[in-house]
């Protein structure tokens, strides 16, 4: 079994960046700058921004966290939005979601400018995804992509279980995967929680991909031997030994199923490295888009 760093990969892609941010200082040119909104203080979505933003200094990019309460009346939430969309030295921008209930998360995803949405969620964005056609790509779909890629794993008429039929993972990847690519041209089947006989289907999986956000959903008699294993899931589960009382735990049971692959994403340090590093490769493309 081999680990699939992604920390070490989204290191490599962040070195690159920071040359790129390099060779437009040095030709005068701007520096991508990416803002991102954040409702509430869910402990997940802090870390997540957090990053985003430490990623953005680690590469030069200029960052902007706007933070609002709980309580947001979505008006204004919307107004901020168009706001961005009309403020000429930010190139793009995110909402981190979930957002609390009282807001319409589409209505919001939709009225971002498809030109700054870094994160590929807008219905255009992801239509020119579906299509092929230039656009972004969501992130998280683009990191695991980009992971393949960059570590070697064939994906070329392999069979591909994705388990979640999210907007932003499951569903996007299904179509990434399967088109005519490289990486792509596997098989896809996107396994959801009205799918029957879901292990035996797991078990056909040359790469297996799971995206549900259940804590060790995913065991040893859903994997088969030599299998390459992804894991999307993020969730705090508590943890006594560690001083802050919690730690993060993926969507498969890693210590039983890692013998039995041949590559393994660990939590964390697996896929949630390359959203980031996603998230930075289109900041840098929305700012070119531009032509500045
Ligand atoms: N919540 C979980 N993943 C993501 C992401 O990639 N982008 C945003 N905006 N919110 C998220």
């Amino acid at each position: 079994m081999q680990l699939l760093d992604g920390k070490h990969t989204a290191e490599e892609i962040r070195k690159e960046l920071a040359e790129a941010v390099q060779e437009r200082k040095k030709n005068g040119k701007k520096i991508p700058h990416l803002a991102a909104i954040l409702v509430g203080n869910d402990g997940g979505s802090l870390t997540y921004v957090g990053a985003k933003v430490k990623a953005c200094d680690q590469i030069g990019f200029e960052s902007t966290l706007i933070r609002y309460d709980d309580s947001v009346p979505e008006e204004i939430l919307l107004a901020k939005v168009r706001a961005l969309n009309e403020d000429k030295s930010i190139d793009g921008f995110i909402v981190q979601l979930p957002l609390p209930a009282h807001i319409d998360e589409m209505k919001i995803t939709q009225a971002i400018d498809p030109k700054k949405d870094v994160d590929g969620f807008h219905p255009v964005n992801l239509g020119n995804m579906v299509l092929n056609l230039p656009g972004f790509l969501p992130a998280t779909p683009a990191g695991i992509v980009e992971l393949l890629k960059r570590n070697k794993i064939e994906t070329e008429g392999k069979n591909c279980v994705i388990i979640g039929r999210s907007n932003i993972v499951g569903t996007p990847l299904s179509i990434m995967l399967g088109r005519n690519a490289n990486p792509g041209n596997c098989t896809v089947t996107l396994a959801h929680s009205r799918t029957k006989n879901l292990n035996e289907i797991c078990r056909t999986a040359d790469i297996l991909i799971a995206a549900i956000g259940q804590p060790g959903f995913v065991t040893t008699d859903m994997v088969k031997e030599g299998a390459v294993i992804i894991d999307v899931g993020t969730t705090r589960v508590d943890d006594s030994s560690r001083a802050r009382g919690w730690r993060l735990k993926g969507d498969v049971d890693f210590d039983s199923v890692a013998p039995k692959c041949s590559f393994i994403t660990p939590v964390p340090g697996g896929v949630g490295p390359m959203t980031i590093a996603s998230l930075m490769i289109n900041t840098l493309k929305a700012m070119e888009l531009k032509g500045k």
